[in-house]
């Protein structure tokens, strides 16, 4: 049986909501093919029973008209109810949870994420996640941009992680931080080649047997984009929030809003937005220069309904130190980039807070 052909006819069903189909919309968790037998597996994110079965009727009608189908099971899952999230406030909603499961000892989970590559995301993970650590919670910072891993270089890390005591493998320790990539172990051209299942394994191994212990925040700098590194990481865990990182500039805000849209649709909850290389204050005359347009944070945060975590401003040191492995963060305490993370740290404590001393 061609996979390609149950794509196409399950491409006929139409989402809740009327914005497109379920294929698209990437509803389609599993599709098992045994001879002439399909198990499909869905991931709804809707609450309403009618929708759900609406959904699962349709998909059942369509695949039983393809030739050679002998058999159709559809089942279907949908995202958990996160505790402190604003759905768990509501008194939450029945919902079958049998796939996400929480990283025990792990109190909050936090995605960075971008529409785009380039905006800055793997900088913003890596320095956010220090000025948590400089406000005394514990953080572990894993790497999920598995095409292209960073954090071996702006952590300077040339260790190889080894063996855990209790878990597969232990997380390197450097700055404070746990730290976990796929940049630490392989020739990093490798991972390019590699396709959808893979990157979801990787993801899924590097969430669940790496030793991350007790962990106030655990940052996920995920890959740009919306592919197959964001699913998993939602099917696999409660996540307490994502970061959207983003450019002032509107081509970098579009591929912002596809991000925002996509964690909206598995109704995965969005902490806010971070806009990146905000104003340029010239370091010889003051001026201050928005190289990548103005405010476009604050637009994207208006027309979306998003909190506006903050801005960073575009400061040449933070690339200079940064590729030589030593964030802003730890490098120049007293810099305006380094108040302005700090700035964010306190947000997020305050809002998602552990028992920081
Ligand atoms: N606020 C900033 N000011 C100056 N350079 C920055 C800033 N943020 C990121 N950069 C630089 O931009 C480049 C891309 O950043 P990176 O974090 O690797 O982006 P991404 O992970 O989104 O691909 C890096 O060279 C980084 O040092
Ligand atoms: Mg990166």
């Amino acid at each position: 049986m061609d996979k390609s052909k149950i794509l196409k006819a399950l491409k006929t069903v139409k989402d809740v909501g009327g914005g497109g189909d379920i294929v698209s919309n990437n509803r389609i968790q599993n599709i098992e093919i045994e001879g002439g037998k399909i198990k499909l597996t869905l991931f709804l994110t809707t609450r309403e029973r009618d929708d759900k079965l609406r959904i699962e009727d349709e998909c059942f009608d369509a695949l039983n008209k393809i030739d050679g189908v002998e058999s159709v099971q559809v089942v279907t899952t949908g995202p958990q109810v996160v505790q402190g999230s604003p759905d768990a406030k509501k008194g939450g909603h029945e919902r079958p949870v049998d796939f996400q499961q929480p990283i025990p000892g792990v109190k909050n989970i936090i995605a960075v994420a971008s529409g785009k590559g380039g905006v800055g995301k793997s900088t913003i993970c890596v320095n956010l996640a220090l000025a948590l650590r400089q406000r005394g919670a514990s953080v572990g910072l894993l790497d999920a941009d598995i095409y292209g891993p960073s954090l071996h270089i702006l952590m300077n890390v040339y260790a190889r992680p080894q063996p855990g005591v209790k878990k597969e493998i232990a997380p390197v320790v450097q700055h404070g931080l746990k730290l976990m990539s796929l940049g630490f172990m392989t020739d990093a051209d490798l991972p390019v080649i590699w396709r959808g299942p893979i990157v979801a394994g990787v993801v899924k191994k590097f969430l669940q047997d790496v030793e991350w212990g007790e962990l106030d925040y655990l940052m996920i700098d995920l890959p740009p984009g919306t592919g197959d590194a964001q699913l998993t990481l939602v099917q696999t865990v409660p996540l307490t929030g994502a970061v959207i990182v983003t450019t002032p500039s509107e081509i970098a805000l579009v591929d912002a809003e596809k991000g925002l849209k996509m964690f909206k649709q598995v109704d995965a909850p969005v902490l806010g937005i971070i806009e990146n290389m905000s104003t340029f204050v010239c370091p010889h005359c003051n001026e201050k220069t928005d190289i990548f347009d103005s405010s476009g944070g604050k637009r994207i945060s208006e027309r979306t309904s998003t909190e506006l975590l903050g801005q960073i401003p575009l400061d040449p040191k933070v690339r200079a130190d940064g590729d030589q492995g030593k964030p802003i963060v730890r490098s120049d305490i007293d810099s305006p980039v380094t108040k302005a993370f700090l700035e964010v740290a306190d947000k997020i404590l305050a809002k998602y807070p552990s028992e920081v001393k």
